[in-house]
């Protein structure tokens, strides 16, 4: 019998997915095979492709003018083989705490490269950061003054960025907007008085250097535009402050949140069209207002990972109400995946071995649990599956694994990395490890 294949590009599904027989593949990978061997819920992530999106930014985001980075916003998902990547390719990484510093270190990444966020450094932190040369992005004037009170007293030198608030509003989830003047995150541009202050507290010092300013306006974000207001944004702000203080500044940071397709709906973002605009922009604006910027910084997350990943379920019950809303139950829910219970993301998936199936019934596909919102997605039009036939939920890569939780001792799932063959990156959890930090 010749096998039916057919490859789909639809870019909020795996680039490489194929459908042979009516079951989905990754490349001639079975998604079947995975999770029968690796048990689910599971996330399969084709390396393949998240390799291919770095290669995005780090070939887009260049110019012979400016020293382009692209920083990997770990928080999307921080596991040694990512950063192994990061560090193979010459990314840098971003972290939020002292676990996230940690794992960088200890999985061998340069600590010169890792930007250090985060709007409630403890000192342990700062010190962690310090010691191992790591940019410390600064979040608001207490924290400098922490930080210029231990670089000065232990006679240590720190690199930083300081993170302001643009006062852009982008068209996103409350949750992910970072950048409105009411965020908790950064110090806003348009307070004069406290800019004053921290900027005295940079000028003369000699321990705490200011390279420039970070931002970042928000997550999951459709429209060049806002992007584009941000560079107009930071560097009129970066000249202001350099013609205030007679403070010489090299560096911008502007942060993440470059959208990606969950939906067959989603606008999406051509990061491929966006990343040159950005910094042709710059280099317009750092002749007409003389400034002297040199390096980029940028810091996806999501658009790296996202899209490479589905994350495989085992199909339960179906459990019809009595208004006749359907219910399919799933093995997973909110501790694989809090994002559609935290802010109401959205998804789509298939049923793996039914994948050109008549999709007519309707389903809430709903976690297995404690809350009435451990509900994965709305309203999904899919066939009708059959009892442990797998569930394939798209776009699953990034804020997911890095968000998982242990809720209702429920274990967390193993992840597969696939290239040429798959390959088991994070064990999937053991009810002896539930036990383990017991006293
Ligand atoms: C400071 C900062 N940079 C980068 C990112 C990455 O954003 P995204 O994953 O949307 O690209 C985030 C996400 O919250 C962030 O807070």
């Amino acid at each position: 019998m010749v096998a039916l294949v057919v490859q789909i590009n639809n870019k909020m599904k795996p680039k490489y997915l194929n459908i042979i027989d009516n079951s989905a593949y990754l490349r001639n990978i079975s998604y079947v095979d995975l999770a029968k061997q690796y048990q689910t819920p599971l996330y399969v992530f084709d390396e393949i492709e998240l390799r291919e999106n770095m290669d995005d930014f780090l070939t887009h985001f260049q110019s012979a003018d400016f020293s382009c980075h692209t920083v990997y916003a770990s928080k999307a998902l921080l596991i040694p083989s990512i950063v192994k990547i990061c560090k193979e390719k010459g990314l840098y990484i971003d972290a939020v705490s002292l676990g996230d510093l940690y794992v960088i270190k200890e999985s061998g990444f340069p600590m010169n490269k890792v930007v250090f966020h985060g709007n409630n450094k403890s000192i342990e932190e700062l010190k962690f950061a310090v010691d191992n040369k790591v940019i410390i992005v600064v979040d608001h004037l207490e924290e400098l003054i922490d930080l210029i009170n231990y670089c000065q007293e232990n006679n240590q030198k720190a690199k930083t960025l300081f993170r302001v608030n643009p006062g852009i509003e982008a068209h996103t989830h409350k949750y992910v907007q970072t950048s409105l003047n009411t965020s908790k995150f950064g110090e806003s541009i348009y307070d004069n008085e406290r800019i004053n202050l921290i900027m005295n507290c940079y000028k003369d010092n000699k321990n705490v250097k200011l390279l420039g300013f970070h931002s970042h306006i928000g997550s999951q974000i459709f429209e060049e535009e806002p992007f584009l207001l941000n560079v107009r944004k930071m560097m009129a702000f970066s000249k202001q402050v350099e013609n205030l203080y007679q403070y010489p500044l090299t560096t911008i940071n502007f942060g993440g949140g470059f959208g990606i397709k969950y939906l067959e709906t989603d606008a999406g973002l051509d990061v491929k069209s966006l990343l040159p605009k950005m910094v042709e922009l710059v280099k317009t604006l750092n002749k007409q207002l003389n400034l002297r910027i040199k390096d980029l910084f940028i810091e996806p997350g999501r658009s790296i990972l996202g899209n490479s990943c589905v994350t495989i379920y085992k199909c339960c019950d179906i459990k019809e109400n009595i208004n006749h809303h359907k219910f399919l139950f799933v093995d997973g829910g909110m501790a694989d995946n809090i994002r559609p219970a935290l802010y109401q993301a959205k998804y789509s998936a298939d049923i793996v071995m039914k994948m050109n199936d008549e999709k007519n019934e309707i389903y809430d596909i709903a976690g297995k649990c404690c809350e009435s919102g451990d509900i994965l997605a709305i309203d999904l039009r899919l066939p009708k599956p059959d009892k442990n036939d797998y569930l394939m939920v798209y776009s699953t890569g990034a804020y997911t694994y890095s968000m998982s939780s242990n809720y209702n001792n429920m274990l967390k799932p193993a992840i597969v990395f696939v290239s040429d063959k798959p390959k088991l990156v994070v064990r999937r959890q053991e009810l002896k490890d539930l036990m383990s930090l017991y006293k």
